[in-house]
C-alpha cells in the first residue's frame, strides 16, 4: 500500500531525509541537557569545581539549549514542505487518475465518494506522514539515548524503568488495539455525512422546489450525531492514555525519589545525578506516548491510504492504448448484436441485441418511453461505455480502433444531463475548438439559435456563467450546450433530448438549421416529440431496450404501433 504513494515524495525527497536528521539533533541536545545539568550540580555547585567550572557549563548548555531550537524549528519547516508537497503530489496524481476514469469507474465510487477522498483523506495521509517523518525517529532515539544516559547515571536506579516501561507499553497497545475499530467506524460515518453533505448542495434547487429543508437537515443532524458517537466512543479511550501515562510517570519519581533519596544520603549517588535522572524519566515516557501516538496515527490513517490506493489502482475501463492514430472515414454508424448492461451483475441487460446500420450523412430519430435505453444506445458511439457483447463501428471500423480523442472529436454528443462550466459565454463554446474564431461561433450560435439571446445580455459572448452555468434558463443551457458540440464539426451529432427545455418553434428552426448546414453531418436526434423527429430520414423506436420498428414517420404510422400510440396522443393534447 505504501509502495503506490512512494512516487510522491519525489521533489521533496530532500525535504523528508532532513527532517529525521534534523529531529535526531535535536533529541541529542535534549538528553545531553541534563547530563551538563547534573555535571553543574555535581561539581560546580556541591563539588571543588568553583564559579568559573558552572559558568563555563552555564554558557555550553544554552549553546546546546540554541542547537536544540535551531535543529527543531527546521524540523518544523523541513516536514511542512515535505508533507505539503506530498499531498499536492498525491493529490494531483489521484485527480490525474480520475481524469482517465470512464462513466462506468466513476459511478463504482459515486462522485461524493471521489471528492472525500481527494480532499478529506489525502489532509489525513498528509498529517499523519509529517507526523511520521518527525516523531518516527525522533522519539526512538529519544527512547534509546535517555535509557542510555539513566544507566549511565546509575544503574542500579534505572531497574525501575523494567517496571514502568513496560506497564506504559502494555497498556497504550491495549488501548490503540481497541482505538483502532472505534476509528474505523468513525471514519466510515464521516464519509457517509460527506456524501449527504455533498447530495445536498449539488441538489440544492430539488430541495428547495420540494420543499425538503426539513428533512434534510433531519438527515444531516442524524448523521452528524452518528459521526459525534463514533468520535467519543474513540476518543473516550484515548484519552485514557494521558492519566495512565501520568500515573506511571509520578509513581516512577516518586520510586526514584525513594531509592535515589535513600542513596544520596547513604552518599552512593550524588544530588546532581538525582535531578538528571528524573528528567530522564520523563523523556523516556514521553518518548513511549509519542510513539503510541505515531501508531494511533498511523491506524487511524490506514483507511484513509486504503481509500486512496483504491482509486489508484482502479484500472480505467475505457482505454485506448493498442488503438491507431486514424482519423475517423466517415459518419456512418453500425452496431452489431450489441447487448450492453450497467454492470455485469444485473440480470438483464439493458441494450439486447441490437443491430443496426446508420449510412453517414442521415438523419436519424429516437422515440421511446423513458427507459428505454436511448441515452444508453447513443452513448456507446463515442464509447462512453464499451458493450458487453457484439460491437459498434464507426466510420466502418470498431470504435475500440480509435484514439478516444480521434473518436470523441468525430462523435459530439450533446448530453441529456449537459452542464456548462464557470467562465464566460464563449469560454465555455471553445470547449468545442479552442482555435475557433469569433465568426465561427457566432455561425454555431446561430444554428443553435443561441446568438439571439446571448445578444440580448449586456455583455454578449462575455457574459459569465457562473458555477456550472447557473446564469442562463434551462433551454438556453441546451443551444449553448448544441452550439458547444456544433464547432467541433464533428462527422456525428448527437442530440440528447437536446432541445426538450426550447419552445417548438425554436425547435424547428433549429432543426432548419441543422438541415441546411449539416448536409453530410450524421445526425440522431433523441426527442420525446413526434414533432422533433417527424422530418428524419428514418426514426428507430426503442422499446425496452429493443429496437420495435425503424422507417420514416409514415411508414411507422402505418406499421408500428408503440409510434403510432405516442403520435396520437400527442396530438390529442395539441387539439386539446
Ligand atoms: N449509470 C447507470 N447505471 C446503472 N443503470 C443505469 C445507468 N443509467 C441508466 N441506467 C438504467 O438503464 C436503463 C435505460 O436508461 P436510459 O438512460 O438509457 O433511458 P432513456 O431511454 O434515455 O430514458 P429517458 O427518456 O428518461 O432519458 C434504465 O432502466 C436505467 O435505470
Ligand atoms: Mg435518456
Amino acid at each position: 500500500m505504501i509502495k503506490k504513494l512512494k512516487p510522491c515524495i519525489s521533489g521533496y525527497g530532500l525535504y523528508t531525509l532532513l527532517t529525521p536528521l534534523v529531529m535526531i539533533g535535536e533529541v541529542g541536545m535534549e538528553v545531553l541537557i541534563p547530563y551538563v545539568m547534573s555535571l553543574i550540580v555535581n561539581n560546580g555547585i556541591e563539588g571543588d569545581g568553583g564559579t568559573a567550572y558552572t559558568v563555563k557549563m552555564g554558557l555550553l548548555m544554552v549553546g546546546m539549549a540554541i542547537v536544540s531550537l535551531i535543529f527543531g524549528s527546521l524540523g518544523a519547516y523541513f516536514s511542512s514542505k515535505a508533507s505539503m508537497g506530498f499531498s499536492k503530489n498525491l493529490r494531483s496524481k489521484l485527480f490525474n487518475k480520475v481524469q482517465d476514469f470512464s462513466f462506468k469507474n466513476v459511478d463504482h465510487f459515486s462522485t461524493a465518494s471521489l471528492v472525500t477522498r481527494l480532499t478529506t483523506d489525502v489532509t489525513m495521509v498528509q498529517n499523519s506522514f509529517m507526523m511520521l517523518i518527525k516523531m518516527a525517529f525522533r522519539s526512538p532515539v529519544m527512547l534509546i539515548g535517555a535509557l542510555i544516559m539513566a544507566v549511565r547515571v546509575k544503574p542500579d536506579l534505572s531497574l525501575v524503568f523494567l517496571v514502568s516501561v513496560p506497564v506504559l507499553a502494555l497498556s497504550m497497545t491495549f488501548i490503540m488495539t481497541k482505538a483502532h475499530p472505534r476509528f474505523r467506524l468513525m471514519l466510515d460515518r464521516y464519509d457517509k455525512m460527506n456524501s449527504d453533505v455533498q447530495e445536498n448542495l449539488i441538489g440544492i434547487r430539488a430541495v428547495k422546489a420540494f420543499v425538503r429543508e426539513d428533512n434534510e437537515k433531519k438527515k444531516f443532524s442524524m448523521g452528524a450525531e452518528a459521526v459525534r458517537k463514533a468520535q467519543i466512543s474513540a476518543e473516550k479511550l484515548v484519552i485514557l492514555t494521558s492519566p495512565i501515562m501520568q500515573m506511571t510517570m509520578y509513581a516512577t519519581i516518586v520510586a526514584v525519589l525513594w531509592f535515589g533519596g535513600k542513596m544520596v544520603i547513604g552518599e552512593d549517588m550524588q544530588i546532581g545525578d538525582l535531578s538528571a535522572f528524573v528528567t530522564y524519566i520523563n523523556q523516556i515516557l514521553m518518548s513511549l506516548m509519542m510513539l503510541s501516538m505515531i501508531f494511533m496515527m498511523l491506524v487511524i490513517s490506514r483507511a484513509s491510504v486504503s481509500r486512496i490506493v483504491e482509486v489508484l489502482d482502479e484500472q480505467p475501463d475505457i482505454t485506448d492504448e493498442n488503438a491507431s492514430q486514424r482519423e475517423v472515414y466517415d459518419g456512418s454508424v453500425e452496431f452489431k448484436n450489441v447487448t450492453f448492461g450497467y454492470n455485469d451483475t444485473a440480470e438483464e441487460a439493458v441494450l439486447k441485441n441490437i443491430d443496426l446500420k446508420i449510412a453517414s450523412g442521415e438523419t436519424i430519430g429516437i422515440i421511446g418511453a423513458t427507459g428505454s435505453a436511448k441515452t444508453t444506445l447513443v452513448s456507446l458511439i463515442p464509447r462512453l461505455y464499451d458493450t458487453s457483447e457484439g460491437e459498434v463501428l464507426v466510420g466502418g471500423a470498431n470504435v475500440k480502433s480509435y484514439k478516444l480523442e480521434k473518436l470523441r472529436d468525430a462523435v459530439s454528443v450533446v448530453l441529456q444531463k449537459n452542464v456548462l462550466f464557470s467562465g464566460t459565454i464563449k469560454e465555455n463554446l471553445r470547449w468545442g475548438d479552442k482555435n475557433a474564431t469569433d465568426e465561427q461561433i457566432e455561425d454555431a450560435c446561430k444554428s443553435a439559435c443561441a446568438d439571439e439571446f446571448i445578444s440580448g445580455f449586456p455583455d454578449g459572448y462575455e457574459t459569465d456563467l457562473g458555477q456550472g452555468g447557473v446564469n442562463v434558463s434551462g433551454g438556453q443551457k441546451q443551444r449553448l450546450c448544441i452550439a458547444r458540440a456544433l464547432l467541433k464539426k464533428p462527422k456525428i451529432i448527437i442530440l440528447d433530448d437536446s432541445t426538450s427545455a426550447v419552445d417548438t418553434a425554436t425547435d424547428a428552426s433549429i432543426r432548419k438549421a441543422f438541415r441546411e448546414k449539416l448536409g453530410d453531418t450524421t445526425t440522431i436526434i433523441i426527442a420525446q416529440r413526434i414533432s422533433s423527429v417527424r422530418d428524419c430520414d428514418r426514426i428507430i423506436v426503442l422499446e425496452d431496450g429493443r429496437i420495435d420498428g425503424i422507417g420514416t414517420h409514415e411508414e411507422l404510422l402505418a406499421s408500428n404501433a408503440v409510434y403510432r400510440e405516442v403520435y396520437d396522443s400527442q396530438q390529442k393534447g395539441d387539439e386539446d
